[in-house]
């Protein structure tokens, strides 16, 4: 884990987590729902252009896959795209049990909390609260903050906003944990240090950048 140049001893009270590809793996599934979307109306989309959903909202998602179609499309038939993809990727996320929530996620979440951290979720999905239902960690949180209580969604701070608000603390308080460009923008944005997780570690403004989730016990006065 690279601490960057400052080693100053941080003091954070609470952490948010993003959900989507930090906590659990939906981010495949997100792919994959899209992707039957997008060849479904033949409109070319990869791994790579997926990269930069992360973190976005469905709607604002679709108009970027819908950047490499010819077509123009009302808005009603953008709502129904959207709303296909979705009832695929629920199909999806019904799926997903318990064994979906990895034990090193599991075990680092309760050594943080254990140390006297409250924990929040602070996701784009309006879909948050099932998959944290079907992973088992529907009451675990101290706070949600997720698609369904903003208006703007990353990079705008809104979510983490709200997140910090719900658990009655400042953001200079809190630590926001993100695999998404988009995600580390926000938190910087909305005041929050970040640390970045998968694409997220190489973002310039991020302040700890973890190799893998448990890295998050080693950060200098997180104890
Ligand atoms: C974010 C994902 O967590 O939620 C994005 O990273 C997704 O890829 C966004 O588009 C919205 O999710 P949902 O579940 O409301 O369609
Ligand atoms: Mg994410």
């Amino acid at each position: 884990m690279d601490f960057g140049k400052e080693r100053k001893a941080m003091r954070y009270k609470g952490i948010i987590f993003d959900l989507d590809g930090v906590i659990c793996f939906t981010d495949k599934y997100h792919y994959l729902a899209w992707k039957a979307l997008a060849d479904e109306i033949g409109v070319y989309f990869d791994e790579k252009i997926n990269n930069n959903l992360r973190g976005v909202s469905r709607m604002a998602s679709l108009d970027i896959i819908l950047k490499n179609s010819d077509k123009e499309y009302t808005q009603q038939e953008k709502e129904e795209m959207a709303e296909k993809k979705n009832q695929a990727y629920r199909v999806m996320l019904e799926q997903m049990t318990p064994a979906d929530l990895s034990d090193e996620v599991k075990e680092t979440l309760d050594a943080l909390r254990a140390a006297g951290l409250k924990l929040a979720i602070g996701s784009s999905s309006k879909n948050a609260k099932l998959i944290l239902n079907r992973i088992g960690l529907g009451d675990y949180f101290d706070a949600i903050s997720d698609g369904t209580n903003i208006t703007h969604s990353k990079p705008d701070p809104e979510v983490f906003l709200k997140a910090a608000e719900f658990l009655g603390m400042d953001p200079s308080d809190c630590l926001v944990v993100e695999d998404a460009d988009a995600g580390i923008k926000a938190a910087v944005a909305g005041g929050f240090d970040g640390a970045g997780i998968g694409e997220a570690a190489a973002n310039k403004d991020t302040r700890w950048r973890l190799q893998t989730f448990s890295d998050l016990t080693k950060i200098d006065g997180i104890f």
